[in-house]
């Protein structure tokens, strides 16, 4: 087979663009909506916004440069913010995801020896596992079976996570997650006016009481899992070398005064939140939006179902084997970039793009914008994985792709979540043939995450060669 695919590309539904910014009342009731329904079309066309309004200064950047220059160069400069925090609320403020300066550059070093890519490649065979179990239960048959994919990812994902990282402590609870977890995107974890116009706190937030329910069903259960793991620990068991057992043993060997170097309760407690919530939902959303591109361009199945034939997990160099189905993984993360905005305050003043901003500036990185930038990219509606396959990925520039982010606060899972989206899409292709069920496209709204406004629904149906 050639490296190029002859009919016409797929173009997945993309959300209309404003033909002007919109008024600030207007913005605040879109943003708390939607927040991809405010883009303009400018936004996709020029390098970058800046804007002094009532929320004070305010730039969006969408150009290599300016990201490299944000995320990477001058990233002491920039940091998360109080919006962030208080839209993802306070049980996660004191993981790694939030925190800022020391107590993230500590609980960092703490937790980076578990992703190094030796550890991550030492998973693969348990993934596999995983995944199989999952297909398997599908029982699926010549005969088409209709499947909540959305539920099926976020179920797969927590299952490889609490298989991996938490040493199946997890087990059983991902249905209660997945609820508390959808009431808590959809409806808690909003941006909500009276953040972002620093109302005090005291004042009540229509989704914050939303979504109250599913903060105590997190409580709970990361205090169950503490306390299991504890009493193993207090009895003498030998310890599972996992990311619980990490958290709750923390030595930071490079911390100077002694007794310092480990993590405090509130802080074990939210980076078990962290790592669940950033460690499976963003990896489902892109398994499900990877399956219904699939699911629309039959000749990219059929390279992926190729490649799936020939995986086996267990022999050495396994994924150099599969370059179809990484590149439409990284495809299908450039047009449904599961983390679509990523925010900063500008410390000091600083210079982008030839702008000078002020100190307090709020800078937005879109990789939703970027991704689809009518400047960055040859066709940028279109699905092509072949932009990602080796000979050609070279051509893209780091600070044009940006999915796990990049700089210093890059995603800790990016390694983790390409592995294990890789051997559960080689296992499904490997198993089903994947159809549409209606011409009907799915929506995409900005819910923290990128996720589909109604459930993708596909059909499944057992291979023939399977
Ligand atoms: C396709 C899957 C994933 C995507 C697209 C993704 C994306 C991102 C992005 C964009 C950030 C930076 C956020 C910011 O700077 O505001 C981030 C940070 C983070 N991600 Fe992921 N992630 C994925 C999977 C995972 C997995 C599997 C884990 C853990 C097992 C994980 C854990 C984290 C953590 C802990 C951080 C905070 C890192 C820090 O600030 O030091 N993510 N992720």
């Amino acid at each position: 087979m050639t490296d190029t695919l002859s009919p016409p590309p797929f173009r997945p539904w993309t959300p209309p663009r404003r033909d002007r910014p919109m008024p600030l009342v207007s913005f605040l009731w879109q943003s708390w909506r939607d927040p991809l329904q405010t883009w303009s079309r400018r936004h996709f066309e020029e390098p970058q916004q800046f804007g002094q309004g009532p929320l004070g200064a305010v730039i969006v950047v969408s150009h290599p440069e300016g990201v490299r220059r944000v995320l990477t160069e001058n990233a002491a400069n920039y940091e998360k913010g109080a919006l962030q925090r208080r839209v993802l609320g306070p049980l996660l403020s004191d993981g790694l995801l939030l925190t800022e300066g020391e107590v993230w550059r500590r609980a960092r070093r703490i937790l980076a020896p578990l992703f190094t890519p030796a550890r991550t490649v030492a998973l693969s065979g348990r993934m596999a596992e995983v995944c199989r179990a999952r297909v398997e239960g599908w029982r699926l048959s010549t005969a088409p079976r209709v499947l909540n994919i959305d539920t099926e990812m976020s179920g797969l994902t927590f299952d490889i996570l609490s298989a991996t990282l938490f040493s199946d402590d997890l087990g059983g609870e991902a249905e209660g997650f997945e609820r508390a977890l959808n009431r808590y995107l959809s409806v808690g974890a909003r941006i909500d006016p009276l953040d972002v116009l620093d109302a005090p706190n005291w004042v009540p937030r229509l989704g914050r009481l939303a979504s109250f329910r599913s903060a105590r069903f997190f409580e709970q259960s990361v205090a169950r899992l503490v306390k299991t793991r504890r009493a193993r620990m207090d009895a003498g068991d030998t310890l599972p070398a996992d990311l619980l057992s990490a958290l709750l043993t923390a030595r930071d060997e490079d911390a100077r005064e002694p007794g310092a170097g480990g993590l405090n309760d509130r802080e074990v407690a939210a980076n078990i939140l962290t790592f669940i919530l950033a460690g499976h939902e963003t990896t489902a959303r892109t398994l499900g939006w990877a399956l219904h591109l699939i699911s629309r361009a039959p000749e990219v199945a059929d390279r992926l179902k190729a490649e799936a034939d020939a995986f086996d997990p267990t022999h050495a160099g396994w994924a150099d084997r599969l370059p179809w189905t990484k590149a439409v993984i990284e495809e299908a993360m450039r047009l449904f970039p599961p983390a679509p905005t990523l925010a900063r305050i500008a410390l000091a003043p600083d210079e982008i793009g030839g702008q000078v901003i002020p100190a307090g500036t709020t800078v937005i990185i879109s990789p939703w914008v970027l991704h689809r930038h009518e400047r960055l990219w040859d066709d940028p509606a279109a699905f092509r994985p072949e932009r990602f396959l080796p000979a050609n990925r070279k051509t893209i520039d780091r600070y044009a792709y940006i999915p796990f982010s990049a700089g210093p606060r890059v995603c800790i899972g990016a390694a983790f979540a390409l592995q294990e989206a890789t051997i559960a899409l080689a296992t499904i292709l490997g198993a089903a043939d994947v159809e549409a069920i209606t011409t009907v496209e799915p929506r995409p709204v900005h819910q923290i995450t990128l996720r589909s406004a109604r459930p993708i629904r596909l059909k499944l149906r057992r291979r023939k060669t399977a």
